[in-house]
C-alpha cells in the first residue's frame, strides 16, 4: 500500500516535471493565445470559479437579481471619462430590407450615432455624419432624461423589454450622393426573452477562452474591471418610411441591445458580429471577439427559435484570424456551431458593405454587412458587424465606402 502510494507519487512529480519543463505554445499572429501547458488544469479551476459566482444567478433566476424597469432605460453615466450607455437596433426583412441603427452615449452631450437603410425602393441611405458618427444629444432629451435623441435619430424605451420606438427625421444621404428627407417611425416589439451576456453565456465557453490566456494578476484585474452589463432581445419593427414624401410600410425582424459600463474602443484588436435571421423564424446570434487584454478569442452567440426558446451556442469552428484578419473583410462565411444539442451548418455571404468610424476616432473602424444565408438549408438574411483597430492592418479609406 506505502509502496502504490510512494510510486502514484513518483508519477505525479514527474509528469508535473516533464509539463512545467514544456513550452508554451506561441500567440498565433502575435495576439492570439493558444492553450497552454496548464490548460488541463486552469480551464476546471476557472469553471469552478465561475459557475460559483453565478449559484445565486443559477437559484433565482435573472429576474430575481435584476429590475427590468431600472435595466431597461437611459442609465446614469457614471464618473468615469470612458462611461457610456447604448442602444443598437437591427432590422431585415426576407424581401431584402436591412436597417442599422444606434445610439452610444457618452458625456458632455456626445452620442455616436448613426443609420442606415438598405430597401429596394430608395437603396441605400445613411445618416449625414457618416462615415464618422459624433453627434450632438438633443438638448430637450437631456433634460427629459428618457431617450437617446440626436440629430435625427431617436430612440425611446416605452415598456420594458417589451416596446421602444425608434424614429428618424431628418435628412439622409442617398448612394448617389444626393440629400433626401427621411421620416422612419418604427414600434419595436417582442414577447421573446431577453438574453443577459453576464450570467447566460454558457460558463464552459467563457472557462474555455480565458484558460486559454496567460493568467496574471493584471488579467484578472482587467477581466473584473472590464464588467460591462450587456444584454439582447430579438423581436418586431413595424411602422413607415417616408422618403422625399412617398411612404411605404416597414416591417422587419429585428434584434436590438443594451449596453452599459466603461468601455474603450482602443482595447479592442477586432470582432465579427453577426444576427441571422432565418425565413422560417429561427434567429441565430454569433460573435467572435479579440481583445487581448481580456481575451483574445472569445466565441459567443445562441439560437432563438420561433417559440422564443434559447439555446445558447455550446461550440462553434470559426476562427477570427482565418477570416480577413489582414484588414480586408471576406466575402462569406462558412461554418459550423452547436447549440441545444444539434449541430448548424451556416453559409453566409455579404452583398453590401459599408464603413465608418467609431465617433470621430479614425482608428476604430466598422463594416456593417448585409446579405444571405442558408443555414441547415434553411435560407434567411444576415446582418453583419465587422470590427477593426487600425493596427490589425492598414485601412482602405477608398475599400466600401459609403
Ligand atoms: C461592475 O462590478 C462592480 C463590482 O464588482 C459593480 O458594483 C458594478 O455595478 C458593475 N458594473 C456594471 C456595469 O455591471
Ligand atoms: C484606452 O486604451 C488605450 C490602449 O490600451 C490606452 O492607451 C488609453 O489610455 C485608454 N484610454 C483611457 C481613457 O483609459
Ligand atoms: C489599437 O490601436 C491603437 C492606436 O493605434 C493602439 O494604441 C492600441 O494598442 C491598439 N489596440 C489593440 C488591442 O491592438
Ligand atoms: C428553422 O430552421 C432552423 C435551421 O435549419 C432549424 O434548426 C429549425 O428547427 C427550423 N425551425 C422550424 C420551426 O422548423
Amino acid at each position: 500500500m506505502y509502496m502504490d502510494v510512494l510510486a502514484a507519487a513518483l508519477v505525479l512529480f514527474l509528469s508535473l516535471v516533464l509539463i512545467a519543463n514544456k513550452k508554451e505554445p506561441k500567440k498565433l499572429f502575435g495576439i492570439y493565445s493558444q492553450p497552454g501547458k496548464w490548460y488541463f488544469i486552469k480551464y476546471p479551476l476557472i469553471l469552478t470559479l465561475l459557475v460559483v459566482r453565478r449559484l445565486k444567478f443559477y437559484i433565482v433566476g435573472k429576474e430575481g437579481l435584476l429590475d427590468v424597469k431600472e435595466l431597461d432605460k437611459k442609465q446614469e453615466l457614471s464618473e468615469h471619462p470612458l462611461s457610456f450607455d447604448a442602444v443598437f437596433f437591427h432590422g431585415a426583412s426576407q424581401e431584402g430590407v436591412y436597417l442599422v441603427a444606434g445610439a452610444e452615449r457618452h458625456h458632455e452631450g456626445v452620442i455616436n450615432g448613426l443609420m442606415y437603410i438598405q430597401h429596394p425602393d430608395f437603396g441605400l441611405l445613411k445618416s449625414l455624419k457618416l462615415p464618422h458618427t459624433t453627434l450632438l444629444e438633443d438638448p430637450e432629451s437631456i433634460l427629459a432624461g428618457k431617450e437617446w435623441a440626436a440629430e435625427g435619430l431617436r430612440f425611446t424605451p416605452e415598456e420594458p423589454m417589451k416596446r421602444w420606438d425608434v424614429a428618424y427625421n431628418g435628412q439622409m444621404r442617398s448612394s448617389d450622393g444626393k440629400l433626401v428627407q427621411v421620416e422612419m417611425q418604427e414600434k419595436w416589439v417582442s414577447d421573446m426573452p431577453w438574453f443577459l451576456y453576464e450570467l447566460e453565456l454558457p460558463a464552459k465557453m467563457l472557462a474555455r477562452s480565458i484558460a486559454r490566456e496567460p493568467w496574471s494578476e493584471q488579467l484578472f484585474e482587467t477581466l473584473k474591471e472590464a464588467n460591462q452589463t450587456h444584454y439582447e432581445q430579438m423581436g418586431f419593427m413595424e411602422g413607415t418610411l417616408k422618403v422625399d414624401g412617398k411612404e411605404v410600410p416597414l416591417k422587419l425582424d429585428s434584434f436590438r441591445d443594451h449596453s452599459y459600463g466603461k468601455r474603450n474602443w482602443s482595447l479592442m484588436h477586432r470582432y465579427i458580429y453577426q444576427m441571422f435571421y432565418l425565413e422560417n423564424q429561427t434567429r441565430i446570434v454569433l460573435g467572435l471577439i479579440s481583445q487581448p487584454s481580456t481575451g483574445s478569442h472569445y466565441e459567443m452567440g445562441y439560437v432563438v427559435h420561433a417559440n422564443g426558446k434559447i439555446d445558447p451556442i455550446i461550440s462553434c469552428d470559426l476562427r477570427l484570424w482565418q477570416q480577413g484578419e489582414s484588414g480586408l473583410p471576406t466575402d462569406e462565411l462558412c461554418f459550423t456551431f452547436e447549440a441545444g444539442e444539434h449541430i448548424y451548418e451556416c453559409k453566409s455571404k455579404y452583398h453590401k458593405t459599408v464603413a465608418h468610424f467609431v465617433g470621430n476616432n479614425e482608428q476604430v473602424k466598422m463594416y456593417e454587412r448585409f446579405g444571405g444565408c442558408e443555414v441547415n438549408g434553411v435560407k434567411g438574411q444576415v446582418i453583419s458587424e465587422w470590427n477593426y483597430n487600425a493596427t490589425s492592418g492598414k485601412f482602405d479609406l477608398d475599400q466600401y465606402t459609403c
